[in-house]
C-alpha cells in the first residue's frame, strides 16, 4: 500500500468529532410488554440522542438504558448508500465512504452540495462478500425524491423505517472488523440474555468521529429490536 492508501484508510477508520455521553443506567423492565409499548411511540417527536455532535445526527429518542446496552427510537430517516461487494472491510469502508461523500460533494444531478453529518453506518453484507456504507441526509430532506439523482449508478438513496435498535458503546479507539464483531457478538450475547428478539441482518456499526481526531473517539453496533 502507498502513502496515500494509508491516508485514505485513515480517513476511512475514522469519521467524525463528537463531545460528552452520558450513560444513565435504568431498572430493568419486564418483557415483552415493554418492546410492545416502544413500537407504540411512533409519531412522538424525537430529539437527540447518542453521541452529540456539531454536525447533524439522526433524531432519536433513549427507551432505555441497560447495562450492557441502549434502546433507541429511531424515526424514519434517509440515507445515501452503496454497495462494495467482494471486498475486505478497509478497502470497502474506504470505497463506500467516497462514493457517498462524492455524492454530498456534488457529484449528482444538480451538482447540489450536502452538508456532512454523522455517523457513518458500515453494514456486513455477507452474501456479497462485502459491505454497505451509508451516509445520513440532514431532515430537511423530507423525501428520496427532494434529493439529486446520483450520478454514480453504484449509489442509492433510500428512506429507512422507523426502528427500535439496540446499541452497544460508545467505544473508543479505531476499531477493525473483528473488533465491530465482537461488540456485535457482546450485544446480542446481552439481548439474548434479556429475551429480546432483533434481526441479525440489520447489525451496522455507526462511526462518529473525525479522520483527525484522535483522542475520545466514538463507535457504536446498533441492531433493530423486533417485537
Ligand atoms: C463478486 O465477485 C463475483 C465473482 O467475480 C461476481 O460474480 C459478483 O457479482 C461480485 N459481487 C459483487 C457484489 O460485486
Amino acid at each position: 500500500m502507498g502513502c496515500g492508501d494509508y491516508l485514505v484508510v485513515l480517513v476511512l477508520l475514522v469519521v467524525y468529532s463528537c463531545v460528552a455521553f452520558t450513560v444513565v443506567e435504568s431498572a430493568v423492565v419486564p418483557l415483552p410488554e415493554s418492546v410492545l409499548r416502544w413500537f407504540g411511540i411512533a409519531g412522538e417527536e424525537a430529539g437527540s440522542c447518542g453521541p452529540q455532535l456539531e454536525i447533524a445526527t439522526p433524531a432519536c429518542k433513549v427507551v432505555e438504558t441497560r447495562k450492557e446496552y441502549e434502546l433507541r427510537k429511531y424515526n424514519t430517516e434517509i440515507w445515501v448508500e452503496t454497495l462494495v461487494g467482494n471486498s475486505t472491510f478497509e478497502s470497502a469502508t474506504s470505497t463506500g465512504f467516497y462514493r457517498c461523500f462524492d455524492f454530498i460533494s456534488g457529484k449528482n444531478s444538480e451538482g447540489m452540495k450536502i452538508e456532512m453529518t454523522s455517523p457513518i453506518h458500515i453494514t456486513p453484507a455477507p452474501h456479497t462478500n462485502g459491505y454497505k456504507v451509508a451516509f445520513f441526509v440532514p431532515s430537511r430532506f423530507k423525501a428520496v425524491k427532494d434529493l439529486p439523482t446520483p450520478q454514480d449508478s453504484e449509489v442509492h438513496i433510500y428512506q429507512s423505517k422507523g426502528a427500535v435498535k439496540a446499541v452497544i458503546g460508545p467505544f473508543g479507539g479505531f476499531p477493525s472488523d473483528k473488533d465491530y464483531e465482537a461488540k456485535a457478538a457482546e450485544l446480542k450475547k446481552a439481548l439474548d440474555k434479556d429475551g429480546l428478539k432483533y434481526d441479525e441482518t440489520t447489525v451496522l456499526y455507526a462511526g462518529y468521529s473525525s479522520p483527525f481526531q484522535f483522542r475520545n473517539r466514538k463507535q457504536e453496533v446498533h441492531v433493530n429490536v423486533v417485537a
